[in-house]
């Protein structure tokens, strides 16, 4: 089981630690690491989970609340979920429609599709209201290949489309934009630390060991370029071998080239690594995305949504089925890895990582994780009440 042949050696001496085991389970970190989710690109949606005017789907992402939102131009808006008067959430649930406008379920102010205040509930109660100023507060939002991003605050990513923009290529290919929903958003709770679900989704090394069904779908043949200016890449091309695997052998006999896709893409999964937190993967019948929040230092939230061809024809819905199922299995599988991760960072004993040459993804992405966070760096665990002041100085030293 080498699964190293198409392996681009990372440099020679290279660090392989890890991030210091306190890291996964500092609440004082936490804290800045949430500072760090809001101020990056998050994937909210898929257009076509909002295909009409009124439809709307929510993203919720460490106390911020998004809607996302079809208005009356057809446009899609990004509006934070909460309304001017009190700040109550204007929709409750989590995806929907709302007829011609947004109603507060709190007092009843209404808004238009386009954010603008229509009118307060009893409006003698207020002096006179201008309805631009209680507008909703927008959310800055970016549509990428279909993708609806956004970002609560401003920060140090250039748009979503600079970032992608070496694979806006192969990415186009797949006319993800024209693909519609599965059997919509997939969220779960999982008891470890963010981190360590990106530690093990970041590197393929275990692939060979604990995804039987992976590494007989294209174990050798996988191969990935580290996160590099925020971006990593992995792809993996199907074996010639026939498969072993229940799953796998069928999804070989039925996975069939797509006509709109080049040779190749089709036979191979193709995922991007988005900093800091999401992916997005390509099948040839398929596209979807994940991603992974904190709700505390050990617990998380996985978010996933699956989207397919409008017009596959039934050779190609088994082949998604059968796809749909490995990757149940993969990621069944990779929950207990990162629980088995996670709990060694609370162990005396443990020693921290040593990366093979395979696992470079996770120096890279920790490298990025430090570039933010330079308290990333401190090996002995520091005072909880010192960390963000820590973290500013060393910030603040870089630029003496
Ligand atoms: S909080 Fe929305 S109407 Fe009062
Ligand atoms: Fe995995």
């Amino acid at each position: 089981m080498d699964n190293t042949k198409n392996l681009k050696r990372p440099p020679k001496g290279w660090d392989r630690s890890g991030l210091p085991g306190w890291t996964y389970h500092s609440s004082a970190l936490l804290d800045l690491e949430i500072e760090m989710f809001k101020t990056h690109w998050q994937v909210a949606c898929h257009i076509s989970d909002i295909p009409n005017i009124g439809n709307f789907k929510t993203f919720d992402l460490c106390g911020e609340r998004a809607i996302i939102l079809r208005d009356t131009n057809f446009d899609v808006k990004a509006f934070h979920n909460i309304c001017r008067h009190r700040g109550s959430r204007l929709v409750t649930k989590d995806q929907g429609t709302c007829k011609n406008a947004l109603i507060c379920p709190f007092h009843g102010w209404v808004y238009n599709l386009d954010g603008t205040l229509r009118g307060a509930s009893q409006p003698k109660s207020f002096p006179p209201l201008d309805k631009n100023e209680f507008s909703l507060r927008t959310v800055e939002h970016e549509i990428w290949n279909g993708f609806v991003f956004v970002r609560f605050k401003k920060g140090p990513q250039p748009s979503v489309k600079e970032l992608l923009n070496k694979y806006e290529a192969e990415a186009s290919g797949y006319k993800m934009s024209e693909q519609i929903p599965t059997d919509g958003f997939w969220t779960e709770t999982s008891p470890v630390n963010w981190k360590s679900i990106r530690d093990v989704d970041n590197e393929g090394y275990h692939v060979a060991m604990a995804h039987p069904a992976l590494q007989d779908l294209y174990g050798s043949n996988y191969y990935d370029e580290s996160y590099k200016d925020g971006i990593s890449r992995s792809e993996g091309k199907f074996t010639a071998s026939k498969g072993r695997h229940w799953g796998v052998r069928n999804y070989k006999k039925f996975s069939k080239p797509h006509k709109d896709l080049p040779k190749e893409s089709n036979q191979t999964w193709v995922y991007y690594g988005i900093f800091p937190n999401s992916v997005i993967a390509m099948t040839p019948e398929t596209s979807l995305f994940y991603q992974e929040f904190p709700i505390s230092t050990d617990k998380s939230i996985i978010r996933s949504a699956t989207y397919k061809y409008p017009n596959e024809d039934r050779q190609q819905k088994v082949a998604r089925y059968l796809a749909s199922r490995i990757d149940r299995e993969t990621v069944v599988e990779d929950k207990q890895l990162t629980i088995w991760s996670n709990e060694s960072m609370v162990s005396d004993a443990f020693d921290g990582f040593y990366l093979s040459d395979l696992e470079y993804g996770v120096r890279t992405y920790h490298d990025h994780l430090r570039a933010i966070l330079p308290i990333y760096n401190i090996q002995k665990t520091p005072k909880e009440s010192d960390i963000r002041d820590l973290n500013k100085s060393l910030i603040d030293n870089r630029y003496q």
